[in-house]
């Protein structure tokens, strides 16, 4: 989204699982009010009531629970929503949209498994996404056992309802979700920032900060 002139920003944050995404949102939400934006915060799948409705379907049960080509479907189903519902009214009234993942999850978690995949991927994003693009996405970048043990030690907590339907699949496939993010933020650089998740959060927040005002101090004083 052209960005010139206007306060709307679109903020997704991506990464593996444990990577500390949650953290720098609350951080970020506190120094972007501090600065007198209007700040919306949400997450996918997810962010809008039915939108929260697919998510039960998609992050419990077993890691077999859909083949592939079904969890596309459904995950763009709930961001066609979310899209539609909230993200665009809220761009349109000039917020700052910061959101817990987006397409790129799907290109990494999903585009990963198959040629078949990665091009009903590319054809949803064309349809649905369309023109709304994130101004910036950071990419919270972590090693594969230090985001797993974080991510299991959270939903532990979560007791027999968690959502651990992702992290439950193998090793291999978080080592070429990390590949795939890391390869995402290789083809567009301009959109995509990777900061390394194991630093300390505030050292995260500071980098995220710094990132966001590079790219929109006009934005950022203006607002
Ligand atoms: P969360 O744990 O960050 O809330 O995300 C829920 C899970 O859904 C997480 O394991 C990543 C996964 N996911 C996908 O596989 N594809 C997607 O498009 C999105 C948005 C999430």
């Amino acid at each position: 989204m052209d960005n010139a002139g206007k306060k709307s920003l679109f903020i997704t944050l991506e990464g593996g699982e444990g990577s500390g995404k949650s953290t720098l949102i609350k951080r970020l939400v506190a120094r972007l009010t501090a600065l007198g934006n209007t700040v919306v915060t949400t997450r996918e799948p997810g962010g809008t009531s039915g939108a929260e409705e697919i998510r039960n379907l998609l992050v419990k049960g077993s890691a077999e629970r859909w083949d592939v080509t079904s969890e596309i479907c459904l995950f763009y189903a709930a961001r066609e929503d979310h899209l539609y519902r909230l993200i665009r009214p809220a761009l349109e009234d000039g917020k700052i949209v910061i959101c817990d993942r987006f397409f790129d999850s799907t290109r990494a978690y999903q585009g990963q498994l198959g040629i078949r995949e990665s091009n009903i991927i590319k054809a949803l994003e064309e349809n649905i996404v369309g023109p709304t693009m994130p101004d910036i996405t950071l990419i919270l970048d972590i090693d594969v056992e230090t985001g797993l043990t974080r991510a299991n030690s959270r939903n532990n907590i979560d007791g027999d309802d968690k959502e651990g339907r992702f992290e439950a699949k193998k090793i291999e496939f978080h080592q070429k979700l990390r590949d795939a993010y890391l390869e995402i933020a290789r083809n567009e650089p301009e959109r995509c920032k990777v900061i390394d998740a194991t630093k300390t959060p505030d050292e995260i927040e500071e980098i995220a900060m710094d990132l966001i005002a590079q790219k929109f101090s006009i934005s950022l004083k203006e607002a």
